[in-house]
């Protein structure tokens, strides 16, 4: 999958600006606050129908403007794919494949793969669960579609089930039968959801092992665990022993929406225990391992988009990941940097067409 063109209308800081991209690596260089991330960004929505850093749809319309356009042309194999998202202020979000607009955003997902590494990322160790559920839906998402549609719609079913609690506590009344019909639904959704993630897990795990042991130099090992209140009691066990403290809370307190990654290092957990830069090459495996992954599933290389990655890395690892370049791991590449000459130092060390684009 190769990004050729790109083209932005008032979206972040560009009013209008257009990109011809090399189909290898792409560096986009500039001072602090020129744009870059917002181009690494963009293409990211195109990807995703979303911002990775700013979800909020109408904040990342030009400061003064009502609306944005993002448009995007691709080379697969020889065939041509245009994708467009454009958002008014006040409307839904549309998103075009080769002129038609999809019904649903959810399925775009996984056809323009793509992976991003950026200071962010760091939030998938500080922050909390639903952060790193985010990250694991995505990446199973990418290449299981049924998967993205049961996680709406178990969504749907556990928000109107804390609206009932919510009634039943405000009208001081409860109903078991009425709440069975929502237990029900969330338990066939939950379990599936919970399979799928348990499989997920298995084979992703090995793979971010090995990626970490490429990209750091120590002989520590690392492993994700898959925490979830499934894991030992079934769904509806779960449901039936937190009913009062559902009742209480006003809120289904148990179930997949409560999932959570653990991330060890030599068993301890990596929040507390790893260092600095264990802590950043751990990041930096468990994306290559997100793009490993994809790329094996899906047969199609995702782009790669690499933000601030000079700034964020020492030496030894910006090296680690350009052999990869080399070693034809990756396809197509977006890296920023605010200097031109670290940059093109290190991509002249890959023997692959290059172009800069400055802003
Ligand atoms: N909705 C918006 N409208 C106008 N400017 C925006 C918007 N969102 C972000 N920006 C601006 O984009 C700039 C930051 O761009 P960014 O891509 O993070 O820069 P860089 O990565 O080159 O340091 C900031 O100056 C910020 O104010
Ligand atoms: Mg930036």
């Amino acid at each position: 999958m190769i990004l050729e063109h790109l083209s932005l209308l008032n979206y972040k800081n560009f009013d209008q600006k257009e990109f011809h991209f090399d189909s290898k690596i792409n560096c986009i260089v500039g001072d602090n606050g020129k744009g870059k991330t917002n181009i690494l960004d963009a293409i990211y929505h195109l990807s995703f129908c979303k911002s990775y850093f700013n979800p909020v749809t109408a904040q990342n319309i030009r400061h003064g403007e009502d609306y944005f356009v993002i448009n995007g042309t691709y080379n697969h194999d020889d065939r041509e794919e245009k994708v467009v998202v454009s958002f008014k202020k006040n409307q839904k979000k549309t998103v075009k494949r080769n002129n038609k607009i999809y019904d649903r955003l959810s399925d775009h997902i996984g056809l323009i793969p793509a992976v991003i590494i950026s200071p962010a990322d760091r939030d998938l160790i500080t922050e909390g669960s639903e952060t790193r559920r985010k990250f694991l839906d995505g990446v199973i998402a990418q290449n299981n579609k049924p998967y993205l549609e049961q996680l709406i719609a178990y969504h749907k079913i556990v928000a109107q089930r804390n609206a009932l609690l919510k009634y039943f506590a405000k009208n001081n009344t409860f109903n078991s039968s009425s709440l069975s019909v929502y237990n029900d639904q969330m338990e066939k959704l939950g379990q599936k959801i919970h399979d799928i993630r348990k499989k997920f897990i298995l084979v992703f795990g090995p793979i971010l092992k090995q990626h970490y042991a490429a990209i750091s130099s120590g002989s520590e090992s690392v492993e994700l665990l898959y925490k979830s209140d499934l894991n030992d009691q079934d769904f509806e066990t779960l449901l039936n022993n937190n009913i009062q403290k559902d009742r209480i809370a006003q809120y289904s307190s148990v179930g997949v929406h409560k999932d959570d990654l653990l991330f060890k290092i030599d068993n301890h957990p990596i929040k507390k225990f790893g260092s600095q830069g264990q802590q950043k090459s751990f990041l930096i495996a468990l994306k290559l391992a997100q793009f490993d992954f994809i790329k094996q599933q899906k047969k199609i290389t995702p782009l790669l988009l690499l933000d601030d990655i000079f700034d964020k890395l020492d030496e030894q690892r910006v090296a680690k990941i350009i052999q990869l370049v080399d070693d034809d791991f990756f396809g197509q590449i977006f890296i920023s940097d605010t200097h031109h000459e670290r940059t093109e130092t290190a991509v002249k060390a890959v023997h692959q067409s290059y172009q800069f684009h400055h802003l």
